[in-house]
């Protein structure tokens, strides 16, 4: 994000002003009023920093899909060296079809289907994060149809409780994720059971949005622990998959994840251990290299609970489109792309969607708008467009993308048509 050099000055992503971004997108799609907008050169610039800080460990840095998915995206970020880590079936495809290796695709999940375990068996990945003992039966099979070893780290649930939202929190005890320490040693130590399975690995993703290194230390303390008491009983551990985690600084305060102090504590831990490792970061890469560019529709406003006046700011983007307010109480920036005069006073940021949830800021300091005005929502490249749905009939916004200083739309919207493509008079019980 470049800041503006003066007052009067757009808001420029890689180079490209905002309110020229949207104009263009204008001409090819005059019914725009929302779009997303990323950064490419910036995405490289922090997969070379991520993979320049973990390089003493030599991993693979697999970028969560379920962060940001755009194929013109997750090429690019192939092209820079990461891998994909995919949590489901569609991820694997989208995968594949950036053209991320074999060797470069880590599966996930909790709910593994059969025609996951095939695909992994059949297309070939680098390891999967098995979340049950069960799961390493049908994990087995499909290898043995497949005729190919896969190679499977176990998900441990460490009971490491991390701060922040609780939805986010996926290390915890409360938490639906991972077996027991327990029942990981014993299945290390009788992986014969899975002849097909090059069982090796422990896993553990312990939060998201984590800005202090504490937890994702003390994670990888209990892998190093297993894979010494594993070891000890006859089943050594060669690979290590710590997840993501790295949070960003969403309040601009430059209080992001101390990336490259933790990285070098772990080399310093690690060193002469052996381990392959993998990293899986999603936010920390795609988030601040994105945004929500939003017209404003309207400006009301109204007397509150206390009398005083209220100025509702409504715009085109919705809950549906950026869910992390609504469904984390997630405060993103919001600034105005036009630097605009006048006093700034409270304004509550709200989108078009019929719940009252659909509230981006509820009291924020912004300068005077007006119906027209362009907004930019700071941020927003992860858990953004990729949890965006059609509720209340919106189709999903079209997605920019910068590169080089030229300016590309990679994903149009989704229109009217699309809204009812998917129906169907198909005869079930003839
Ligand atoms: N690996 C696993 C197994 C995961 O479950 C996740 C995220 C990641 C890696 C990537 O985590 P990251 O580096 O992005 O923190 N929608 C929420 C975040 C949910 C994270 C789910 N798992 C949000 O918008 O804050």
């Amino acid at each position: 994000m470049t800041a503006p050099a003066r007052p009067t000055q757009a808001l420029a992503l890689g180079g490209i002003p905002l309110d020229r971004a949207f104009a263009a997108l204008r001409k090819l799609d005059p019914s725009a009023h929302a779009c997303w907008v990323y950064d490419l050169d910036a995405l490289e610039a922090r997969a070379r920093r991520f993979r320049a800080a973990f390089a003493p460990l030599a991993p693979l840095s697999a970028l969560a899909l379920k962060s940001n998915a755009l194929p013109a995206l997750l090429e690019r970020a192939r092209a820079t060296g990461l891998g994909a880590e995919a949590g489901s079936l569609g991820e694997l495809e989208m995968a594949r079809a950036a053209g991320f290796p074999v060797g470069e695709r880590v599966l996930n999940g909790n709910g593994r289907t059969r025609e996951e375990a095939e695909w992994a068996a059949r297309e070939g990945v680098h390891s999967v994060n098995a979340d049950s003992i069960e799961e390493l039966d049908l994990l087995d099979r499909a290898a043995a149809g497949a005729g190919r070893k896969l190679r499977v780290a176990l998900r441990v649930n460490p009971g490491i409780e991390t701060p922040g939202h609780r939805y986010v929190a996926t290390g915890g005890e409360e938490a639906k994720f991972g077996v027991e320490a327990g029942e990981a040693l014993a299945a290390w130590q009788g992986r014969a059971r899975w002849p097909d399975l090059r069982l090796d690995g422990v896993h553990l993703h312990v939060g998201s949005q984590l800005v202090e290194s504490g937890p994702l230390e003390e994670a990888a303390g209990v892998a190093f622990a297993l894979a010494e008491e594993s070891a000890r009983r006859g089943a050594p551990l060669s690979l290590v998959n710590l997840g993501g985690g790295m949070g960003v600084d969403y309040s601009g305060a430059n209080a992001e994840f101390p990336l490259e102090d933790h990285a070098a504590r772990l080399a310093t831990r690690a060193r002469g251990l052996g381990f392959d490792w993998v990293f899986e970061p999603g936010r920390w890469l795609t988030a601040p290299v994105g945004v929500l560019l939003s017209e404003v529709l309207w400006v009301k406003r109204r007397r509150g609970p206390n009398g005083a006046s209220r100025r509702f700011v409504v715009l085109a983007a919705g809950m549906n489109d950026l869910i992390r307010p609504a469904l984390y109480h997630a405060a993103h920036r919001i600034v105005p792309v036009v630097p605009r005069d006048g006093a700034k006073g409270s304004a509550c940021v709200v989108g078009p969607v019929c719940e009252s949830a659909d509230v981006f800021a509820a009291d924020l300091a912004l300068p005077p708008l007006e119906p027209g005005d362009l907004v930019a929502i700071l941020d927003a490249g992860a858990y953004g467009a990729a949890m965006s749905s059609n509720y209340n009939g919106r189709g999903r916004l079209a997605e920019l993308v910068v590169a080089g200083g030229r300016l590309t739309r990679a994903r149009a919207a989704e229109g009217p048509a699309d809204l009812v493509s998917r129906r169907t008079d198909d005869e079930l019980e003839a």
